[in-house]
């Protein structure tokens, strides 16, 4: 069942980026309240206010988080970087950072966008979901296994109960992950966010 969601302030973390800036069309067609955290600003809305900053870092973090009931973290350096340390630094510390900084200001809910290479070893997936696989065992790159611990840092709080794709720390946060981008990212996304049983449909096929 979806909660009205109107009016309700988000943060989009990487709205910048590709995934990003099309979250927050959609998040504002709902009429939701929509702020963006980036390194960089690639676009202007009058909707949107903008936060520049480096997720890594708490002081910068903290002012976009004041008010904020849901926060969709899409940042990531690009997939193809030889930098292991920045992966790192970026996925994994800065992940926590934002988990951290999340539960001391009060932030409801938390979706992270995870990647389907955290299953993939290069074979087709013929049997199964991609939520119910187990972790790839030599991934293919720097980048897979920062996401893949970055997923383990969601479901490492204590009081967790896990069903299907979604992945619920209690009480006090809701973290999610999203993985199955063959449904749609956005969709799955928004549906964690309003707390749907169904994908929420949107325009856009990413
Ligand atoms: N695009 C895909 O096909 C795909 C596939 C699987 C998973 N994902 C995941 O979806 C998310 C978004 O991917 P995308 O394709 O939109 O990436 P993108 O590169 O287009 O956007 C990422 C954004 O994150 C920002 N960013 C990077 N480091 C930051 C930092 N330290 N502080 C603040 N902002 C920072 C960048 O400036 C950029 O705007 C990522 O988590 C990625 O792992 C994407």
């Amino acid at each position: 069942m979806a909660a009205p969601m109107t009016g309700k302030r988000c943060l989009v973390i990487g709205g910048c980026g590709f995934l990003g800036q099309h979250l927050c069309e959609e998040l504002i067609k709902r009429e939701w309240n929509v702020s963006v955290f980036d390194l960089r600003k690639t676009f202007d809305n009058p909707k949107i206010k903008f936060f520049l900053g480096d997720l890594c870092n708490k002081e910068d973090l903290k002012p976009a988080l004041e008010g904020v009931y849901c926060v969709f973290h899409c940042a990531s350096p690009a997939p193809l970087s030889n930098n292991r340390a920045l992966f790192y630094k970026v996925n994994v510390d800065g992940t926590n950072n934002i988990i951290s900084t999340c539960q001391e200001v009060g932030v409801k809910r938390l979706v992270l966008t995870s990647s389907a290479s955290v299953v993939y070893e290069g074979q087709g997936i013929k049997n199964g979901r991609e939520e119910e696989l187990p972790y790839a065992e030599k991934p293919l790159d720097y980048y897979t296994p920062t996401k893949i611990l970055q997923e383990k840092l969601a479901i490492l709080p204590p009081h967790i109960a896990q069903s299907k794709h979604k992945i619920y720390s209690e009480p006090a946060n809701l973290i999610l992950t999203s993985r199955d981008h063959s449904i749609g990212t956005i969709q799955i996304a928004l549906s964690f966010a309003l707390d749907c049983d169904s994908i929420v449909k949107t325009e856009h096929p990413t």
